[in-house]
C-alpha cells in the first residue's frame, strides 16, 4: 500500500484494516505519534489527514491511502519551526510531554480553520485532548502566542 506522509512517498506491507498509529510508529519508525487510549478519547495519536485532525489510533490505514498524512515530525523542522512548536518552547508548554505532539496537532488545525481563536474557540477545540500533567493554561498561553506571531492581530483571550 502506498502512503503520503510528510510529503514523501512511503510503502507499507500492512493489512488495510492496521490502524494508521501502529504503522507510523512500528512500520515508519514515526514515533513522535503517541498512543494514549487507543480509543479514540485522548488525543495523544492525533495527526493531520488532508489537513483535518485524525485520530490515528481509531484510522485504518486503508482509508487514508493515497491521502496526505502529516505526523508532528512533518509539522516544522528545526530550520523552520512551526509558529507553535516556537511558542510551545517560549512558554515551557511541556512537562512531561507524552500528550505535547497530539496538542500541537491539533492546535495546528485549529490556527488552520480559526487563525485568531478565543480562549472560548482553543477550550472547545483542544477539551478532548487530555494532558495528565495539566499543562492546559500554558497550552492556551501558546496558542494566542503563535496566532498572534502568524496573524500580528491578536484577539481576546489570556495575554
Ligand atoms: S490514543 Fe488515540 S485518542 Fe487516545
Ligand atoms: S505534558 Fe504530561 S501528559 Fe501532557
Amino acid at each position: 500500500m502506498k502512503l503520503k506522509v510528510n510529503e514523501e512517498e512511503r510503502e507499507v506491507d500492512v493489512p488495510e484494516d492496521v490502524p494508521l498509529l501502529w504503522v507510523l510508529r512500528e512500520e515508519l519508525g514515526l514515533n513522535g505519534t503517541k498512543f494514549g487510549c487507543g480509543r479514540a478519547l485522548c488525543g495523544a495519536c492525533t495527526v493531520h489527514v488532508d489537513g483535518a485532525p485524525k485520530r490515528a489510533c481509531v484510522t485504518a490505514v486503508g482509508d487514508v491511502a493515497g491521502q496526505a498524512i502529516t505526523t508532528i515530525e512533518g509539522l516544522g523542522d528545526e530550520a523552520q519551526l512551526h509558529a507553535l512548536q516556537q511558542a510551545w518552547m517560549e512558554h515551557n508548554v511541556p512537562q512531561c510531554g507524552y500528550c505535547q505532539p497530539g496538542q500541537l496537532m491539533m492546535a495546528a488545525a485549529l490556527l488552520r480553520s480559526k487563525p485568531e481563536p478565543t480562549d472560548a474557540d482553543i477550550d472547545a477545540v483542544m477539551a478532548g485532548s487530555i494532558c495528565r500533567c495539566g499543562t492546559y493554561p500554558r497550552i492556551r498561553k501558546a496558542i494566542h502566542a503563535a496566532a498572534k506571531a502568524r496573524t500580528g492581530a491578536p484577539k481576546g483571550g489570556t495575554p
